[in-house]
């Protein structure tokens, strides 16, 4: 085969990828764009912090960065593959080399977050200006998140000629830092205005990356819009707006190999051809999570367990649903209220909602395998993956009409149905009123097999993969590289 022309150097700077590292939907979009992109010519490496553990797992490691004191302590970047990623790993254990996760240890946040990823951003800054050890320098710099938002910053204030992207993957998370801090993370004193570093009185990094970036990429188009009202922008829609014709609203994928009902590891296999063997998933995902017979759709919710998720809605809607012939398996972890609420609903209905408290990617997949619907009832999604998983595997999502769930499940309106075109139900506003009705007609509609069947044929036929955003990051790269 003939070598591919290069389109372009992108280094992506984030602080979690699949299959590294993971705590939410980051991490998975993080890890499959580079892939998405490289049948397009780009080349991806993915900038992310060693921590503990991490460099081992790099294949073929080999040394391509040194610095001197970063924040603190000695840091090396170590290159190498995994599972098909080009990985830098940036090592510095006075940072990175301790017990807990990425963000946190035993509930509380490091003290010291702030440091640990300006001295990410610095090191992506840097590779920027003067490349690596092994001689790749990046013509564009893709940063995601707060922990990513002093990349940009650091390229601009620094006269560093090498363009750059922000993605916005959830707006709560804002990298808030008291102003005393400014000289410790390397900002320049005079840029702490309005329109550059400062954030009601104090640093914001996320601000800093969208007041610096070339551009700016959020994971919906529908959250693009949301963003710049005060209602969704949490403080920073002002900011968004006053730079909209540089915003870009790219919905996300997901990894279609991964999440293929016809050759799940964890399931019998099936296709829109053969729904019928679902059913022997649904007695398997039944006996899994202790339920007996469930009459009516049999619903899972697979989340993070917090106010953002609306989970505390569940309660309020449960007892109609299970009523009406429903049931609900549960895998998640988050606030302790919303677990105990959930242990509490397992309680009140035995043998009609299973809950498992934890993180479980094999039992993921064999819950979306084996379910009628899947519940995202969010108060704001700038994606979400779960909805999309559930499109794949024909297990029909309710969603609240939000960000990417709006983009991604088109509700059973009278009109869709009779176009063929339903894949699933949307509800406004996130509210138990709202969503308890949504569940109403779940399961109106499950007692019509064949309108369901149709739905569940609609669903998997939905163009849920990458192809088509990889192809819009890959314009805007092309287009920012001009
Ligand atoms: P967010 O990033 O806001 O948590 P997303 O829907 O974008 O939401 O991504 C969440 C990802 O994490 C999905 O891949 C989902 O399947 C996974 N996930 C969340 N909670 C769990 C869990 N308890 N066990 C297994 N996978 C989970
Ligand atoms: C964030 C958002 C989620 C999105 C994910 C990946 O965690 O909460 O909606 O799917 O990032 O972009």
């Amino acid at each position: 085969m003939p070598e591919q022309a290069i389109a372009g150097r992108v280094l992506s700077v984030a602080s979690e990828c699949v299959p590294l590292v993971k705590t939410g939907g980051l991490a998975d979009v993080v890890g499959a764009l580079p892939k998405a992109l490289a049948g397009q010519g780009w080349q991806m490496r993915v900038l992310m912090p060693a921590y503990r553990g991490l460099a081992d797992r790099l294949e073929r490691a080999e040394e391509v960065w040194t610095g001197g004191d970063l924040f603190g302590g000695p840091a090396i970047v170590l290159a190498g593959r995994v599972d098909g990623l080009d990985m830098l790993l940036l090592s510095a254990p006075h940072l990175y080399d301790r017990d807990g996760g990425p963000y946190s240890v035993a509930g509380h946040d490091h003290a010291d977050n702030p440091e640990r990823f300006a001295a990410l951003c610095w090191v992506a800054a840097e590779i920027a200006r003067d490349g690596l050890g092994d001689g790749w320098r990046p013509d564009l710099v893709h940063a995601h998140d707060w922990q990513g938002g002093l990349v940009p910053a650091y390229l601009r204030y620094g006269g560093i000629g090498v363009k750059s992207v922000i993605t916005v993957h959830n707006i709560a998370f804002q990298g808030v830092v008291p102003a005393d801090r400014l000289a410790a993370l390397r900002l320049p004193g005079a840029e702490f205005t309005s329109d550059g570093l400062e954030y009601y009185g104090r640093i914001s990094t996320l601000k800093a990356g969208l007041v610096t970036a070339d551009a700016i990429t959020t994971v919906s188009p529908t959250y693009a819009e949301e963003l710049m009202r005060p209602a969704f922008g949490m403080g920073l829609e002002g900011v968004i707006a006053a730079r909209a014709a540089r915003v870009h609203g790219i919905l996300n994928g997901v990894d279609t190999e991964v999440w293929d009902p016809a050759g799940d590891l964890e399931a019998e296999p099936f296709d829109s051809r053969r729904l019928m063997r679902k059913a022997l998933n649904r007695d398997r995902l039944r006996a899994e999570f202790g339920l007996g017979e469930v009459p009516g759709p049999l619903a899972i919710v697979v989340s993070r367990l917090t106010g953002q998720k609306g989970i505390d809605l569940i309660p309020a809607v449960l007892p109609d649903f299970i009523a009406a012939g429903g049931g609900l398996a549960v895998l998640g972890s988050g606030e302790p209220g919303l677990e105990g609420a959930m242990h509490a609903a397992a309680a009140r209905f035995p043998g009609r909602v299973g809950v498992t408290i934890g993180y479980d990617e094999a039992l993921s997949h064999r819950m979306f395998a084996g379910a009628d619907a899947v519940l995202v009832p969010s108060r704001f999604e700038p994606c979400g993956l779960t909805q999309m998983y559930g499109l794949r595997y024909g297990t029909l999502p309710v969603v609240a009409e939000t960000g990417g769930l709006a983009d991604t499940v088109i509700n059973a309106s009278p009109m869709a149905l009779a176009a063929g075109a339903a894949t699933g139900i949307s509800f406004h506003p996130t509210d138990a009123l709202a969503f308890g009705q949504a569940l109403r007609r779940l399961t109106q509609l499950y007692a019509q097999p064949k309108v369901w069947a149709a739905m569940q044929r609609a669903a998997m036929r939905q163009p849920v993969g990458w192809e088509v955003s990889s192809a819009a990051y890959a314009a805007l790269y092309a287009d920012l590289l001009g």
